[in-house]
């Protein structure tokens, strides 16, 4: 393995820090390497080219009160792949937040689980004020570039997919809405298009956008809400985008006094909004189902008169704490899959009746559902989800559906052994949708290494097909995506 550090930030984290996602598994890094000619056990095949990304939630500093993994830095770690080898970087997303952190040296806004009147700074990012854009949640290549995105709103930061560079905040020639973007933008590989929504506490409250495949905003539209909501993700179809209103979000009464506290309104439905993707605010026709969170869809597509959207259904969006919680167990609760049962779940809209038909599609409690990129917003048959280990925001196993068949592959990691979400890479000239490969980077706590586990998408319960050793152990993360060397800017490495 040739490694190169190329850079090493200060942290102001304590020494004998015992937080358990700043520790273990979720032991922050803060260096930054290159490194090619990786050592792979096993063999890296020859038709898997591209890039796999990943954001981390990386803390740099200490926290201004309590810590919540949502808060921590964006740190992206790239591998691609060419020819049977590999090249891998990592970075830090270089936000305005952590520059001007980094120059105090120390934390200026307080994170998610503390008021924002802790924060020591009065302006910041975020749907809910005075946070800061840590930029760590999600990443997609859109347009040839890497852009890093926050689940709370703010900005695009783009990167060079492969090597990192630092390419910039997104300003779209001006027009980067003042509202922010939210995290799970989604890159519509057949049309090269990005579609995006942000929230704020701000009446319309929400905003669709549309931007083109050479990268210029030419759709932004309100999305009209009866209030303040925490939306997380979107989907599409065809012709549709669907944005979502669930009956989780801040507490209206204590919203008035600047209280953020989030509260699920069982009583009420999860409403849903279909949008022509370039339609406005009286184009939308509006569903209702059984009320729930859905932090993720899997995907989206047409069927006759009918839109189809799959996601994960959590049958306990508010989990009760237990007398027997720890003060850490009960904070982050609702990080525990177990916890919320989340199950792949199918809704049906019917845009000539009006009516919204649910389905459970397998009872597995699983999340963050990838697919093969080439069949986003159409109909498609399998999903690579992850299994959590119970009581933690850790991923302990592969769980692939056939959502024709309801047929399952499953692969469960080693004890101390942690995955990411996993993306599919079709391999080169592949026809079927599982013709490929499956994609992640492991936190291996027993032998205290990271890798890159590289699985056939076709059959996952084999095992991996190679590992490719990373320079060091790598904090746990989630988000991740896959783009093909067609789509990378900067071309093959
Ligand atoms: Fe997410």
């Amino acid at each position: 393995m040739a490694t190169r550090i190329v850079a090493s930030v200060r942290s102001t984290l304590p020494v004998d820090d015992d937080h358990p996602y700043r520790t273990g598994p979720w032991r922050p890094n803060f260096t930054e390497y290159d490194a090619d000619d990786l050592e792979v056990e096993g063999h890296i095949p020859d038709d898997l080219a591209g890039v796999y990304l990943r954001n981390t939630e990386n803390p740099v500093h200490e926290s201004i009160g309590r810590y919540h993994p949502f808060d921590g830095d964006g740190m992206l770690h790239s591998i691609a792949f060419a020819e049977g080898r590999a090249r891998y970087a990592n970075r830090f997303v270089r936000t305005a937040g952590l520059a001007a952190e980094n120059d105090a040296g120390h934390a200026l806004w307080a994170g998610l689980a503390e008021s924002p009147e802790r924060s020591i700074r009065h302006d910041g990012w975020g749907a809910r004020a005075r946070l800061k854009d840590a930029s760590s949640t999600d990443v997609v290549v859109h347009a040839g570039v890497a852009k890093s995105s926050f689940y709370q709103c703010g900005d695009l930061y783009r990167l060079d997919p492969i090597t990192l560079a630092d390419l910039g905040r997104e300003s779209w020639g001006g027009a980067f809405p003042a509202e922010g973007v939210s995290a799970h933008t989604k890159v519509d590989e057949r049309t090269g298009e990005m579609l995006f929504f942000n929230y704020s506490t701000r009446a319309p409250y929400m905003h669709y956008g549309v931007v083109d495949a050479t990268d210029s905003l030419v759709h932004y539209t309100p999305i009209p809400l009866p209030g303040p909501r925490l939306p997380h993700d979107m989907a599409f179809t065809e012709h549709f985008a669907i944005l979502n209103d669930c009956p989780m979000f801040w507490d209206p009464k204590l919203l008035e006094r600047g209280v953020y506290a989030v509260r699920y309104f069982r009583e009420m439905p999860t409403r849903f909004a279909v949008i022509p993707r370039r339609g406005t605010a009286a184009d939308i026709q509006w569903f209702e189902a059984s009320p729930t969170y859905v932090l993720h869809w899997i995907n989206a597509f047409e069927d006759g008169d009918e839109i189809v959207l799959d996601g994960f259904f959590q049958s306990q969006p508010s989990p009760r704490s237990s007398p027997d919680d720890t003060e850490f167990e009960q904070m982050f609760r609702f990080l525990d899959l177990s916890r919320l049962q989340a199950h792949p779940y199918r809704w049906r809209f019917n845009l000539r009746t009006g009516q919204t038909k649910e389905e459970q599609l397998d009872d597995r409690i699983l999340e963050f559902g990838t697919i093969n990129g080439g069949f986003g917003g159409l109909p498609y048959r399998y999903t690579y989800t992850v299994t959590g280990k119970p009581g933690w925001f850790l991923f302990d196993g592969l769980t692939k559906l056939d959502l024709q068949t309801g047929a399952v592959d499953e692969y469960r990691f080693p004890d101390g052994v942690f995955a990411s979400e996993a993306p599919m890479a079709p391999r080169i000239g592949a026809i079927a949708e599982d013709d490929g490969y499956l994609l992640t980077f492991t936190t291996d706590m027993n032998q205290d290494r990271s890798d890159c586990w590289i699985f056939a998408a076709e059959g996952i319960a084999d095992g991996p097909l190679a590992k490719v050793r990373l320079p060091e152990r790598i904090c746990s993360g989630t988000h991740a995506c896959w783009a093909p060397h067609a789509q990378v800017a900067s071309g093959p490495p």
